[in-house]
């Protein structure tokens, strides 16, 4: 039987040699991406024994971008972004104009056209996410100021990126590049073309955060309560990375979004709903897992043979990112007026290239703009500049303190105004963000409360049972079950009380107690009449959904069993063999 393994090869291939080469790396004190991205290079055509396809290899990395930003997403809000736009929308613009600039320079250097320039400008201009995220998650610095700014930054730098891939084959003749199939000569766009373009790919994706803003809300919190509500694990999963996948996927091919803004956004919509930490806790695995992958991935696009033939050229790109990129950081962050701190951080988060750099790259070389070369040392820049990230990060923390030591006053006061304004609107979007979790922690441990019977169940089992409960209401007088009836649904009661009709007599039950599980937990007809005394609340379990919920937790359903039997007992007092 011959089958095609190659994926099946790939995966297992390269989770072993990560494992393996991050594992030594972490014993020699080094990143573990650092054994990824070597794990790449044995899988990749240019070392002898297995070699991955490459094609497969890279859309698995692609998952991995989409799953990482997704969790990205979850941590953040949309109020959390429009507070770092003071910095993150100029700083981003400034840093990608400067590099770029740089680079075309550079490149002109080389005898490159300016077509070439540009490409090479734009791809060492832009930072990679993963690295970025990696870094600041090993530092604890993914929710702190910086660590917000640096992800605002990004999605500018990535908004731009999705510009300039639309842009380019539209530009390419007007470049000195050709538009592959098109006739030889074709006429280079004009002013308006261009402009056309530019507008179309921003009326797409304002349309797409239109979309995802206003229908998000409304649809993704409701479709992970129902898959919550089922309270099947796998189908949380399920729906979680079905939303993830799905925006990503339909965001690129809708809207020509890329799928680390659609997975972005997917994330953001979902950090709305209540259930956001739960998604993010089940979608972690898969995102370390695919992570990995990214850097594999990498590491298999990689040349040695570069560092051989164009030493020279592979380490300009090397300084260009990891000192030029780092310095017009520095700078663009302390020209806005933010204190030195952040700037030095900021400089080297971004003193690294990864996956728009390669998209870019392949672009112009297919594009006839940049020649092949161009994406080798892009390649070996972005695999050197990713292992020099953490040095680069020790030696901006120890500059940082330098600083500080050496102008006391004016580093502490640099900036200060600037910051406090961010600070100030970071804090309150936090506080409101606090507020709503506490709110929504007070309500579940409220309502839990009032409910004993409910106490004995853990944390996630009240948690599911909430999503289940839905409020119900009864006036004074009001007959909620009527003996004899078939019965579909059981009540807690939340607030006020009711009489049960017995034989002899009345028995009142107050907030707290429920009533109506007879019936359901037998499947006879309704053995009472219950009528509300006084205004009630009452929190309502269908028949279905009291059936799913019992036949996960059995030690409720034996409490509830237990509270029906003495029930029943004392309604016939001649004795009744008891309930299942
Ligand atoms: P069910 O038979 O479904 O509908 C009527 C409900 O009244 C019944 O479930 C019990 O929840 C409740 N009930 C019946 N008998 C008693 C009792 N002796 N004490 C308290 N509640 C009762």
């Amino acid at each position: 039987m011959h089958q095609d393994v190659s994926l099946i090869a790939l995966i297992a291939w390269g989770f072993v040699l990560a494992g393996v080469f991050g594992y030594a790396a972490d014993r020699l004190h080094l990143p573990a991406l650092v054994g990824y991205l070597l794990a790449g290079v044995f899988i990749g055509p240019l070392t002898p024994g297995f070699v991955g396809d490459m094609d497969l290899a890279g859309q698995l990395a692609e998952i991995g971008v989409i799953l990482l930003m997704f969790g990205v997403g979850l941590h953040f809000s949309a109020p959390d972004l429009l507070a770092v736009r003071r910095i993150a929308i100029p700083g981003a613009i400034g840093q990608i104009v400067l590099a770029t600039l740089v680079g075309m320079a550079v490149a002109w250097f080389w005898g490159w056209g300016i077509g070439g320039g540009l490409v090479f400008g734009l791809s060492i201009s832009v930072a990679s996410t993963v690295v970025l995220l990696k870094e600041l998650e090993e530092r604890n610095l993914v929710l702190t100021r910086i660590g917000r700014v640096a992800v605002g930054w990004l999605i500018v730098e990535d908004l731009a990126m999705v510009l300039a891939l639309v842009m380019l084959p539209t530009l390419a003749t007007t470049l000195g590049g050709q538009v592959p199939g098109a006739e030889h000569g074709a006429e280079p766009a004009d002013l308006a073309s261009m402009a056309l373009v530019v507008a179309i790919t921003l009326a797409k994706v304002v349309a797409f955060t239109l979309l995802a803003m206003l229908v998000g809300p409304r649809v993704v919190p409701w479709v992970l309560i129902q898959a919550a509500r089922t309270g099947s694990r796998e189908l949380f999963t399920l729906a979680v990375l079905a939303i993830a996948m799905g925006i990503a996927f339909g965001a690129s091919s809708a809207f020509g979004v890329s799928f680390a803004l659609g997975a972005f956004f997917a994330g953001v919509i979902m950090s709305e709903s209540q259930l956001s930490h739960r998604a993010a806790e089940n979608s972690l695995p898969l995102q370390n897992a695919f992570s990995v992958l990214f850097f594999v991935s990498i590491g298999m696009l990689f040349d040695p043979w570069v560092l051989v033939q164009h030493p020279l050229e592979v380490l300009t790109t090397v300084l260009l990112i990891v000192v030029g990129k780092y310095l017009i950081g520095v700078a663009v962050v302390l020209l806005l007026r933010y204190p030195v701190d952040m700037a030095l951080r900021v400089g080297a988060s971004l003193s690294q290239i990864g996956e728009f750099s390669f998209i870019l790259a392949g672009l112009g070389v297919a594009l006839g703009l940049m020649p092949a070369d161009g994406r080798d040392y892009i390649l070996a820049g972005s695999i050197l500049s990713i292992v020099l990230n953490r040095p680069v990060f020790a030696f901006s923390d120890r500059l940082q303190k330098w600083v500080h030591a050496r102008w006391p006053v004016a580093s502490a006061r640099f900036g200060k105004a600037r910051l406090s304004q961010l600070a100030d609107e970071l804090d309150r979007v936090k506080s409101s963000a606090d507020a709503r979790a506490r709110d929504e922690q007070q309500r579940v441990t409220e309502l839990i409360g009032k409910f004993p019977l409910l106490e004995r169940l853990d944390e996630d089992a009240q948690e599911e049972l909430l999503l289940l409960f839905r409020p119900s209401s009864a006036s004074p007088g009001q007959r909620v079950i009527r003996a004899g009836e078939r019965g579909d649904s059981m009540h807690f009661i939340a607030s006020g009380s009711v009489e049960v009709a017995v034989k002899n007599g009345v028995v009142r039950l107050e907030a707290g107690s429920f009533f109506g599980e007879m019936a359901l937990l037998t499947g006879e007809r309704r053995s009472a009449d219950v009528t509300a005394v006084d205004f009630c609340q009452f929190q309502t379990l269908t028949r279905r959904d009291f059936n799913q919920f019992m036949r996960r937790h059995p030690e409720l359903r034996a409490a509830v069993t237990g509270l029906a039997n003495e029930r029943r007992a004392a309604n016939l007092p001649d004795g009744q063999p008891d309930l299942a």
